[in-house]
């Protein structure tokens, strides 16, 4: 599911890690209001958004419903007269962040009037339960019910002390006109939602329900429309974002679909994320290819080098299948960066079994790798298995394998000294008169400049390398 996984407070607005640059000050854009009812007028709002890029762009749709009711947003939740806070179950440690966070809001406010939403995927888990474990909570709805949302409000607005979205029982994607996205330059899109894939770990295909992907026509609509508003980089969202299937008479692939948005003209970037393994064909990496505008990037989640323990985590694929994908990423016209996820300490992961993740880091060579301790989640499939890896141990192989990697990214990163790539800037940090900027193929790369540059494409030279992003110097403008 592509996953820098982030924890991000907000001015009633949503900010990726990525996003916490100038960028993220210029003035969002705003879309027609639909007639939803106008019960939040001269109240203001809050979210606090957890975890991966589905939620912080599902937080920018959610900003929106609630603009669009009249709600103001405000820069810290002493001053909202509701705040939300959307969550993460991915792991144990993100769910329980959500219980400690309310609980220290409870002390604070405990006899205040704010409303408090719980939204995501802990919502979604918990269910009813979440009022027995934080009966300060108001509304509790989930991600397949966002489009219920303003009628929600509306009832806690009439006076209902509580409220709950939480039917998975859904074939609608949550889309609004009104989303409040924070970046001025990069649109996240969701073009499919949901996940059908059951990996035997995970919880995402419980709380986000099942596959749904939206019309391509309408995709490419709302592109144009983007474009129109000035967004250079279109980032497609999925769970499984490659998993796209056209419910429309154009039955697109998502190759297509990608090919087709890199073509309109004003786009400068396309990216997407996540792919799964299982769905990756080469009619991506041709799509890549032969348009310019689509980002030579692709994350692709391995989770294990082991056969065996993919086999046991129901990935679908074995290592030889799926180097078989990088192997056709690599031999691509254009060079390719490849990122990925690794899980460590799965259920009866062996020290053999994790030797062959570390020796699968040195055969694909890595851009990027985000590694997780195997955290067992309930109601999962691997929830009842014993979770057999000591927790030093899981400790110990994830510091082992972020240690492998690191070498392998430093090297990476140094072959690119003097090279050029066009950058897109994404902010300025005054203090040390430094430009932030990102490549095609998704690396960060600080180099000196001006405020007035954020927002524009220019040609950098690498001058520097750390294996987690570049050093540069600005080499013209395009
Ligand atoms: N424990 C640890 N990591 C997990 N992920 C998903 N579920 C779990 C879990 N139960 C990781 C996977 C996924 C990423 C978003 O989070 O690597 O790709
Ligand atoms: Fe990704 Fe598997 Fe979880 Fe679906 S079930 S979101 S494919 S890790």
């Amino acid at each position: 599911m592509g996953n820098q996984l982030v924890q991000i407070s907000t001015p009633g607005k949503t900010q990726t890690s990525e996003s916490l640059t100038p960028a993220a000050t210029a003035a969002p854009q705003f879309f027609p209001t639909p007639a939803s009812g106008t019960g939040g007028a001269g109240k203001t709002f809050y979210i606090e958004t957890f975890g991966c890029q589905m939620n912080v762009h599902d937080s920018e749709k959610v900003a929106g419903v609630l603009m669009a009711r009249g709600y103001r947003p405000v820069e810290n939740h002493e001053d909202a007269d509701l705040v939300f806070y959307n969550t993460c179950s991915i792991r144990e440690k993100a769910a329980q962040k959500v219980f400690s966070r309310l609980g220290a809001f409870k002390k604070q406010y405990h006899s205040s009037r704010k409303i408090i939403g719980v939204l995501g995927c802990v919502a979604q888990q918990e269910g009813e339960r979440f009022f027995e474990r934080a009966p300060h909570v108001n509304l509790v709805c989930g991600s397949a019910s966002y489009s219920r949302l303003s009628d929600l409000l509306a009832q806690i607005e009439a006076g209902k002390r509580r409220v709950t979205g939480l039917s998975l029982d859904t074939d609608e994607c949550f889309e609004t006109e009104v989303t409040r996205r924070d970046n001025p330059f990069r649109a996240y899109l969701t073009i499919i939602e949901g996940c059908d894939k059951d990996c035997a770990y995970c919880v995402v295909p419980m709380t986000r329900g099942p596959e749904r992907s939206r019309p391509s026509d309408k995709i490419l609509g709302e592109c144009l429309r983007l474009v129109d508003e000035g967004y250079r980089e279109i980032q497609f969202l999925g769970q499984n974002v490659n998993s796209y299937r056209d419910p429309s008479p154009a039955r697109r692939s998502f190759a297509e679909l990608l090919a087709r948005t890199a073509e309109i003209a004003g786009i400068s970037r396309v990216r997407f994320i996540t792919s799964h393994p299982r769905d990756f064909g080469p009619d991506i990496v041709e799509a890549i290819e032969t348009h310019p505008a689509l980002c030579d990037h692709v994350h692709l989640p391995v989770q294990s080098g082991s056969s065996r323990v993919l086999s046991r985590m129901l990935r679908g694929y074995t290592r030889e299948e799926y180097l078989e994908k990088i192997h056709c990423i690599r031999n691509a016209k254009r060079d390719i960066s490849v990122s990925t996820d690794v899980i460590v300490g799965f259920c009866g992961e062996t020290r053999e079994d994790f030797e062959q993740t570390l020796s699968l880091l040195e055969d694909v060579e890595y851009d990027q790798v985000f590694s997780f301790k195997y955290s067992p989640r309930p109601k999962t499939a691997a929830g009842g298995w014993a979770d057999s890896v000591p927790e030093d141990e899981k400790a110990a192989r994830l510091a082992e394998l972020q240690e492998r990697q690191r070498v392998i990214q430093a090297r990476r990163n140094q072959a690119l000294i003097g090279r050029e790539f066009e950058v897109l800037v994404e902010g300025f940090q005054p203090r040390l008169g430094q430009a932030i900027g990102r490549t095609t193929s998704n690396r960060a790369i600080n180099f000196p400049g001006e405020p007035d540059w954020v927002g524009l494409l220019m040609m950098v030279r690498v001058t520097a390398a750390g294996p987690n992003s570049l050093v540069g110097m600005r080499a013209g403008a395009t």
